[in-house]
C-alpha cells in the first residue's frame, strides 16, 4: 500500500464483539492471511486469553514463552514477543491464559488502558514495516478490549448471521463512543462483516436485511458464508486461504480483504 494511505505506521484494527463465538478469531486470522496474499505485511495481536488466534496460526501453547502480556508490560524486546508464522509477512504476538489476570494485575497502573497503544507505537515497531495490525479481542468489553480500541484506528465487528445478532451491537457502539470521548477521538468503525452466512436460511437473510437497514454503509458488501473448510483450518494450524485456497471461505475472505484495501485507497486518494 502506498505511504499516502498510512502516513504514520500501520493501520491498526481491533476485531471486536463482546458476543462469544461470532467469528472474531476466524476473521482476524483469515483476513490477515488474505491481506498478506495481496502483498501486504500484517501483524496479528492475540489479545484473548483463550489464545485461539495463536493456535490457529500454529504457535502451540507450550511454545508461547513471551506473549501479549509481555507486550503490554513493555519490558520484553519486541523481537521476542513478535513471532514469525508459517506464512511469510504474517507475524503474531501470541497469548496465553496469563492475560486473563491483566485486569486485576494492572489496576494500579495509571496507563493501564493505554498499554497496547504505547506498545504498538514504540519506535522499534517501525523496523517491521507492518501495513496492518489486526487485534483479536476477547468476547468481553473489558480492559483488554478497551486497550485494543484505544490502540486502534478502527474497529471491525463480525456479526454472526443468527437470531439476536444485532443485540449487543448497540452496547458495543456505546463503548466505542465512550472511547472516542475519553481517549481516542479518531476511532472509526471499519465495518460490520456478516459471518457464518447461510444463503439458504431465511434467518441469515433477515439478519442481513436488519443489519443493512440499521447500519447502512457500515456493513461490508462481502459476507462470509458458513463453510466447513473455515472451521477445519485451525486444527491444521493454517488460515483457510492456505488450507483450501479454492474453498468458499477462502474466496470470501479474499473479497473482504480487497473491499477493505480498496476502501482505504479510496479514502487516501
Ligand atoms: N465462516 C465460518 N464457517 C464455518 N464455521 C465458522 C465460520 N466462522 C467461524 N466458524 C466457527 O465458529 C466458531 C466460532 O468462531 P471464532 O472462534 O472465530 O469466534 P470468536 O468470536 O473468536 O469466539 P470467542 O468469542 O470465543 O473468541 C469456531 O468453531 C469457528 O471455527
Ligand atoms: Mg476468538
Amino acid at each position: 500500500m502506498s505511504d499516502l494511505s498510512r502516513p504514520s505506521g500501520p493501520r491498526i484494527i481491533a476485531v471486536a464483539n463482546q458476543k462469544g463465538g461470532v467469528g472474531k478469531t476466524t476473521t482476524t486470522i483469515n483476513l490477515a492471511s488474505a491481506l498478506v496474499e495481496t502483498g501486504l505485511r500484517v501483524l496479528v495481536v492475540d489479545l484473548d486469553p483463550q489464545g485461539n488466534a495463536s493456535t490457529g496460526l500454529g504457535i502451540e501453547a507450550s511454545d508461547r514463552v513471551f506473549t501479549t502480556y509481555d507486550l503490554l508490560i513493555g519490558e520484553t524486546a519486541l523481537q521476542d514477543v513478535i513471532r514469525a508464522t508459517e506464512i511469510e509477512d504474517l507475524g503474531i504476538v501470541p497469548a496465553t491464559v496469563d492475560l486473563s489476570s491483566a485486569d486485576i494485575e494492572l489496576i494500579a497502573n495509571e496507563r493501564r488502558s493505554f498499554l497496547l497503544h504505547d506498545a504498538l507505537r514504540q519506535t522499534e515497531m517501525d523496523e517491521y514495516d507492518w501495513d496492518y495490525v489486526l487485534i483479536d479481542c476477547p468476547p468481553s468489553l473489558n480492559l483488554l478490549t478497551v486497550n485494543a480500541m484505544i490502540a486502534s484506528h478502527s474497529v471491525l465487528i463480525p456479526l454472526q448471521s443468527e437470531f439476536f445478532a444485532l443485540e449487543g451491537v448497540s452496547q458495543l457502539m456505546m463503548t466505542i463512543r465512550e472511547v472516542r470521548q475519553t481517549a481516542n477521538a479518531d476511532l472509526r468503525i471499519e465495518g460490520i462483516v456478516l459471518t457464518m452466512y447461510d444463503k439458504r436460511n431465511n434467518l441469515s437473510q433477515q439478519v442481513e436485511q436488519d443489519a443493512r437497514d440499521n447500519l447502512g454503509d457500515l456493513v461490508f458488501e462481502t459476507k462470509i458464508p458458513r463453510n466447513v473448510r473455515v472451521s477445519e483450518a485451525p486444527s491444521y494450524a493454517l488460515p483457510v486461504i492456505q488450507y483450501d485456497p479454492n474453498s468458499q471461505g477462502a474466496i470470501a475472505y479474499r473479497a473482504l480483504a480487497n473491499e477493505l484495501v480498496n476502501k482505504h485507497q479510496r479514502l487516501a486518494a
